[in-house]
This record gives structure tokens, sequence and C-alpha cells, in this order.
């Protein structure tokens, strides 16, 4: 089979629709957009988050050593954009959208209700690739909204549709 070039660039898709939510040391919390996200632990189970350091939810990261991979389903669509767009730094993205959140169970990073899962994650370690900061982190709690879970009481990723 022929083959050709291709420029070389971050090839994997599709992204996720993630929005990742941490807070700061003094309980201010924020949320962005994470299309580099992805798991990297089956036991532990982990996942992983890609932060550029410009972003003003970066410190909050680093210094809490917290983040909550909230999955976006099909009424988020709004949040999703609004929260890829728009930076903490110019105000408070959650209370502009009406999210309502609450502090994790296992971590003080907080959950979007709105969104129908939260997974709750303490950092065990980074690595600075590039352009952005892995921070992979140990899965301590997952909250599923009910109606996002199958009888068995397993996550039903059939109901978190993409748009
Ligand atoms: C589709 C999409 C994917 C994104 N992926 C990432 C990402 O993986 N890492 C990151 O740091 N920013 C990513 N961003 C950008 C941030 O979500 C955006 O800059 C946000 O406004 C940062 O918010 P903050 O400054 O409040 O932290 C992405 C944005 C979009 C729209």
């Amino acid at each position: 089979m022929e083959k050709m070039p291709v420029k070389i660039q971050p090839v994997i898709k599709p992204m996720p629709l993630v929005i990742v939510s941490c807070c700061n040391k003094d309980g201010k919390n924020n949320a962005l957009v994470v299309g580099y996200c992805c798991n990297c632990s089956y036991n532990p189970p982990m996942v992983m988050a890609g932060i550029v350091p410009s972003r003003y939810s970066y410190p909050m990261i680093k210094e809490t050593g917290e983040f909550v991979v909230n999955l976006v389903g099909e009424k988020n669509k709004e949040a999703y954009d609004y929260l890829g767009k728009h930076s903490g730094r110019d105000g408070d993205k959650l209370a502009e959208l009406g999210l309502k959140v609450q502090k994790g169970s296992k971590i003080s990073a907080p959950i979007i209700l709105d969104f129908p899962i939260n997974i709750e994650c303490k950092v065990i370690g980074s690595l600075m690739t590039g352009s952005h900061e892995m921070f992979a982190g140990r899965i301590e709690y997952i909250h599923a909204s009910p109606e996002y879970t199958d009888k068995d009481g397993n996550i039903d990723y059939s109901k978190i549709k993409i748009y």
C-alpha cells in the first residue's frame, strides 16, 4: 500500500470533550476546556490533563495538586464553548454561566454538578512535554448523574452524546 508524508502535528483525534475544574489555596474556583486529556494508568486508575502554563488554571493545579475531570453531556454545549474561550483572569466564569459547583468528596477542587460525570484526581506527578505540562492524576472518586449510569451502576457512555 502506497503512503505519503503528512505534516507533523498532534494527530490523535477526536479530542475528548472534557472540562477540568480546579481551585487555588484560597478556595477560588475555575474551569477550562482541556483537549489534551487521556487515561494513563489502569491500575491504579489514573488520567492525565495537559495544561499550558499561561492558563489561569495552571498555578491552581500546581499549588493544590488537585483537579477534576468533568465529562461533557449534550446539555453542556454553551458552557463548553464559553470555558474554552474565556479566562478566569477576566472574571468568575462559573458564576457567569450559572453553573453549580460543590467541593469534591476527597479533594478541595470543585466538581461541576451541571456536567454528568465528575472525576476527582490527585496529582502524583507531571511532565513538561513542550507546550503543555501533563499532570497525571490518580482517580480518588467518581460522581455520576444517575441518568448516565447503566443497571450495574457503571457509566453508560452511550448516553454521553458528542455534538
Ligand atoms: C477545543 C479546545 C481544546 C483546548 N485544550 C486545551 C488543553 O488541552 N490545555 C490547555 O491548557 N488549554 C486548552 N484549551 C484552551 C483553554 O481552555 C482556554 O485557553 C481557557 O480560556 C483557559 O482558561 P483559564 O485561563 O481560565 O485557565 C482548549 C480550548 C479549546 C476550545
